[in-house]
């Protein structure tokens, strides 16, 4: 089963961002192939960039025990993540922010890795790809996301399973809103990408999808329920991407008690937006976290098991700087620059647009 040339190296790996389902799928698929294909050791470090700012430096070596775990049906990240540990504006007690840039590039060389896989997001993999070019690291990039916005790949760990669940949303949003002649309004995530709208209301049957790529108008979507009411129908399924602006143009956040805000809201806004106008009982569904958790359904075990294959694959290559992708059925890798040069939002004239369109699913154009 092993290869016969077996250079001395050591992988860290780590998952950064927010987690998603298949994050431990990819690991697992990357402590295979660097052990038993390549008998190099893997260090998994913890919580993202924090593992190598603190000292001791927080890592533990992963062995094939998590080969042959369930492993690949677990959620969320055996190693922990953050989306708040950027090394370069590293916030203090004080909330004062200083570069710790310095302190991740020596933590990183303590565990004695050749090589780092960053399980990341855009915004990881700029930071993560910064650091290695100060720091001489050699870095590959896996990507992930339930967003599904990094570029230069159609499709991101996480992503299919947050569709699958927002999908079985509308499944059973569908039988209640029908009993009592009801307007549903289901709100995802997907930050500034209405990616997961988009797939989730065209597979689960949604009369209008809104996201932030089309703007929309209330007089539109409450058209749109009209032609559904006149064609006999007594209930309506509207998605709605958390970044779709309200009526008045604004973006709607929550803020947390950590002082930090994320999007969040817009689904009530609307629900009682479209109460007003069109005289319907609406509900809000507000998805939130239950997009990013639980099992990764089979595409994304899939996804995740061959972008770990090809990273190790990449590392034994020397080929560094690059990032895994899916495009065209197949697993490839891209520069990593392309991954980051732009987010990937959904096209207004694309495939899906159009086929939600051939469907009459409204998105309330303006
Ligand atoms: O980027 C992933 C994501 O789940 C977004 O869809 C969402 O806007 C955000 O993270 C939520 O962040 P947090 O986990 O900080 O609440």
């Amino acid at each position: 089963m092993a290869s016969q040339a077996r250079p001395a190296k050591t992988i860290g790996i780590l998952t950064s961002g927010g987690d998603c389902s298949g994050l431990n799928a990819a690991m697992r698929a990357v402590v295979c192939r660097a052990i038993e294909f390549h008998g190099w050791r893997v260090v998994g470090i913890h919580q993202g960039t924090m593992g190598l700012l603190r000292r001791p430096v927080d890592f533990e070596e992963l062995g094939l025990r998590i080969f042959t775990t369930n492993i690949l049906r677990m959620g969320g990240t055996i190693l922990g993540t953050t989306n708040k540990g950027d090394p370069f504006a590293f916030p203090g007690p004080t909330g004062r922010r200083r570069d710790r840039s310095a302190d991740f590039i020596a933590g990183y060389h303590l565990t004695g890795a050749d090589a780092l896989i960053g399980v990341g997001g855009d915004g990881s993999f700029a930071i993560l790809r910064r650091l290695a070019q100060q720091g001489n690291i050699r870095l590959v990039g896996i990507p992930k996301t339930i967003d599904n916005d990094v570029g230069a790949t159609e499709n991101s760990i996480g992503f299919q399973s947050a569709v699958a669940v927002a999908t079985e949303a509308l499944d059973r949003l569908q039988p209640t809103a029908a009993s009592h002649d009801r307007v549903m309004i289901l709100e995802v995530m997907g930050r500034d990408a209405g990616h997961i709208a988009l797939s989730a209301g065209i597979a689960g049957g949604a009369d209008i999808i809104l996201i932030p790529e089309i703007a929309y108008t209330i007089e539109n979507v409450a058209a749109h329920i009209g032609r559904v009411r006149q064609r006999g129908r007594n209930f309506a399924l509207v998605v709605v991407a958390e970044a779709v602006k309200d009526t008045l143009g604004q973006q709607v956040r929550r803020r947390h008690g950590t002082g930090s805000a994320t999007y969040g809201g817009i689904g009530h806004r609307l629900g009682e937006e479209i109460a007003r106008m069109t005289g319907a009982e609406t509900r809000v569904t507000v998805l939130g976290h239950v997009q990013r958790g639980g099992e990764p359904n089979a595409t994304d075990r899939l996804i995740a098991s061959a972008f770990g294959v090809h990273a190790v694959d990449l590392v034994a290559a020397g080929q560094f700087d690059r990032m895994v992708a899916w495009q065209n059925r197949q697993v490839v890798d891209v520069p990593l620059a392309d991954a980051i040069a732009a987010p990937q939002r959904v096209d207004p004239a694309g495939a899906l647009v159009r086929t939600a369109r051939g469907l009459d699913i409204s998105f309330g154009d303006a």
